[in-house]
């Protein structure tokens, strides 16, 4: 309708472009327009939004012109280049990548944490890192119940979160791999089906993290708005096409039972407690792609903290939706410029 907004999508053909569509569609989310940006490689071919074919454009420093609300995703460099010139347009941008994700004068939202930053925007909402929502969204209604002083996740990564080319790599290298084929990698650092590795991010020289470590460290102290959160992070690149998981074992200021942890998480939003002891049945990519939820499970007594003050769980979530688009759709449905005067 005329006083919906004009809605730019940058990187519309990637991995998160593709579901910035799919989940605008699926949560009627109402546009005036679709502006679909992506690089000059794709410029001219067409998708389909609302049952109607929208061309493709390359990305310019005119594509903002008239557009209300601007979804980055399309890597930090273009976030860099083009997020400030959309602002200056007049859009209001959310941003996929980690380029505004620190900066003071940017909120970093999850919604079912901290919706209320969303009015303290300057031009730009940053997303936070996938990782960091995965974990973030169930220990925020603990951490508010019973703080929550220190926490150790270990990721199992799965490709999506590398973009499309990494989940095109993972099946190709399988493929070969099955038919005794040799297969050279290009996406990624190492050999991916039949593997797993260390997070394909740079290694700071000095402490040993890498940049998807330091980012959860960094971005869970900001959302939380608690600097004194202690964070260990290890995250793994496993041969899985589409959803993350995690182990995760926090200690909290006050004795915790994982009855408590269940009553909590039974009505958190976002959260679905996916916990069959007597089937071994518990969070798995495979039942998190596609669902907006983080699945919890496993939630159990972490035995190495006699004290009682700790406990240990396994999560589970398609990092294209929560952890990417669907983040950044519900940010925008919340936004007060969603409906044009
Ligand atoms: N994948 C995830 O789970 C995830 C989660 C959170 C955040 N993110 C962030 O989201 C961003 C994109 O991730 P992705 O996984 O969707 O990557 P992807 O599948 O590789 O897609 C990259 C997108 O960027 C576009 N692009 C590349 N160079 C461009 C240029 N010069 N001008 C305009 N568009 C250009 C590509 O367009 P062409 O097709 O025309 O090349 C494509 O649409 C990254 O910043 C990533 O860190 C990803």
């Amino acid at each position: 309708m005329k006083n919906d907004p004009v809605v730019a999508i940058v990187g519309v053909t990637g991995a998160v472009g593709a579901e910035f569509i799919a989940t605008m569609d699926r949560r009627n989310f109402r546009i005036n327009r679709l502006k679909a940006l992506a690089s000059a490689r794709s410029a001219g071919r067409s998708l389909n939004y609302g049952g109607k074919p929208v061309l493709i454009e390359e990305l310019t420093e005119r594509s903002f012109e008239g557009v209300d609300i601007a979804l980055f995703s399309a890597g930090s460099g273009i976030s860099r280049q083009y997020a400030p010139i959309a602002v200056r347009s007049g859009a209001v941008v959310i941003d996929n990548s980690s380029a505004f994700r620190m900066d003071p004068n940017v909120p970093l939202v999850i919604p079912e944490i901290n919706a209320n930053r969303i009015r303290d925007h300057k031009g730009i909402i940053a997303n936070p890192n996938c990782a960091a929502i995965t974990a973030l969204v169930p220990l925020w209604p603990i951490h508010q119940n019973n703080r929550i002083k220190r926490v150790i996740i270990s990721t199992y990564q799965a490709a999506s979160g590398a973009g499309a080319a990494a989940m095109d790599e993972l099946v190709q290298s399988t493929r070969a791999n099955l038919h005794g084929q040799v297969f050279t990698q290009k996406v990624m650092p190492h050999p991916y089906a039949f593997n797993l590795f260390s997070h394909n991010t740079a290694v700071d020289p000095e402490t040993g993290y890498n940049d998807e470590e330091t980012k959860v460290i960094k971005e869970t102290r900001k959302i939380f708005e608690d600097e004194a959160i202690a964070i260990g992070v290890t995250c793994v690149r496993v041969p899985v096409l589409r959803a993350h998981c995690e182990s995760i074992t926090f200690e909290c200021e006050k004795p915790i039972t994982e009855d408590q942890v269940r009553r909590i998480l039974a009505t958190a939003p976002g959260v679905r407690i996916v916990d069959d002891r007597a089937n071994n049945y518990f969070p798995m990519p495979v039942d998190a792609s596609g669902q907006d939820d983080v699945l919890v499970g496993r939630i159990r007594k972490d035995l190495s903290d006699p004290s009682g003050h700790s406990i240990a769980m396994f999560v589970a979530a398609d990092q294209l939706l929560k952890g990417a688009a669907l983040n950044a759709v519900q940010i925008a449905e919340l936004l007060p410029e969603r409906v044009m005067a």
